[in-house]
């Protein structure tokens, strides 16, 4: 197969950041995705109705003319987050979701939650006002081996909260692990799961094989290619469809990525649907992209599937060494290899 038509996909977990950064990269996104979760993890997170929807006037202020992008709005939980924040924003239809950060996991998650009975009250108005709780899964406790992290915290921590509200709908995003995969498999149909590209066509070793390599430094960190990288593209491929495309495209300078303590994230909103082609069609099973990348996403949380339709062409392509990035440079996923799958503009 050389083409193949989608409808438009839509990426549920996304960073596009504020400012100058937002402007030089939100343009990719657009072009690519009908909507998406805005992850509210800026410099001064996204913790009020109203400043989610400041920010997404931002967004929109910075989208190219007729995008038709839809930015879907998440609101970052805090161990002081009220239930009456939940409740106005389940009355705010711009706000989708809320999202959990442990204290101190990843990028600005300082005002993360420090212990989940914290948002106990907060998740009991989430569960009666259906707001889906989006978890960044892994525990902080330094005992706790970095590889270990998202295991740990599924049974410390997720497996709890699942248990204590049984009609909260949970999206377990960007997974890593065998066991990640293998739990949401054993979940009822409120708890799904978002998967990366990078977590699809890498492990651990394209990290720190020959040398560190920190544009492929991400957290959840990489993991292992047997079982965890398998169990992932299992999933991906399955058909299931608890499993859906997220990419976690994540934008930092380059300098702040190559440095003595380089910051998580990788960034693939330049050729996202392209890399999620190319896992699929890796596998044989390029038929099933449409599922996972447009309409289980939407299915789960109950929204239409977009009307658009996307085409991709079997044509190779190499993808840019960098970006320009708010004054700076950006070393995206992929930088200088080639991609097989391109998308018609
Ligand atoms: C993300 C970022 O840079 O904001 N980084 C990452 O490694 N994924 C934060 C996150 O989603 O953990
Ligand atoms: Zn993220």
């Amino acid at each position: 197969m050389t083409r193949i038509s989608l409808i438009k996909p839509d990426d549920w977990h996304l960073h596009l950041r504020s400012g100058e950064a937002l402007k030089s990269i939100v343009g990719m996104s657009a072009r690519q995705m009908g909507r998406a979760i805005i992850m509210p993890n800026l410099s001064s997170p996204v913790k009020s109705v109203r400043q989610a929807q400041a920010y997404r006037k931002e967004i929109m202020k910075a989208l190219p003319t007729n995008s038709g992008f839809n930015p879907l709005m998440v609101l970052y939980l805090t161990d002081g987050t009220t239930p009456k924040e939940i409740e106005s924003a389940g009355a705010t239809p711009e706000i989708y979701a809320a999202k959990l950060y442990p204290a101190g996991v990843t990028t600005n998650s300082d005002d993360g939650v420090t212990n989940v009975t914290n948002i106990y009250p907060a998740l009991e108005a989430m569960q009666k006002e259906e707001i889906p709780l989006l978890v960044h899964g892994e525990v902080t406790d330094p005992e706790v081996d970095v590889f270990d992290r998202e295991s740990v915290f599924i049974e410390k921590v997720l497996d709890r909260v699942v248990k204590d509200f049984p009609g909260l709908k949970i999206v377990l995003e960007h997974i890593t692990t065998k066991d990640a995969v293998d739990y949401v498999l054993r979940c009822k149909d409120n708890i799904a799961a978002t998967i990366t590209p990078h977590h699809l066509l890498a492990n651990r070793n394209h990290m720190l094989v020959g040398g560190i390599k920190p544009h492929y430094y991400c957290l959840p960190v990489l993991k292992r290619h047997n079982p965890d990288q398998k169990a992932l593209l299992k999933a991906a491929i399955s058909g299931n469809p608890k499993f859906f495309l997220g990419t976690d495209s994540a934008p930092h300078d380059r300098e702040k990525k190559e440095s003595a303590c380089g910051c998580a994230g990788i960034f693939s909103a330049h050729a996202a649907i392209e890399l999620y082609a190319e896992v699929f069609d890796g596998e044989g099973s390029i038929e099933r992209l449409e599922g996972f990348a447009s309409i289980f996403g939407p299915d789960f949380y109950g929204l239409p599937h977009n009307r658009e339709k996307i085409t991709l062409e079997k044509s190779p392509w190499r993808v840019p060494d960098h970006y320009e990035f708010a004054g700076s440079k950006l070393t995206p996923f992929f930088a200088g290899a080639e991609l097989s799958w391109k998308l018609l503009s």
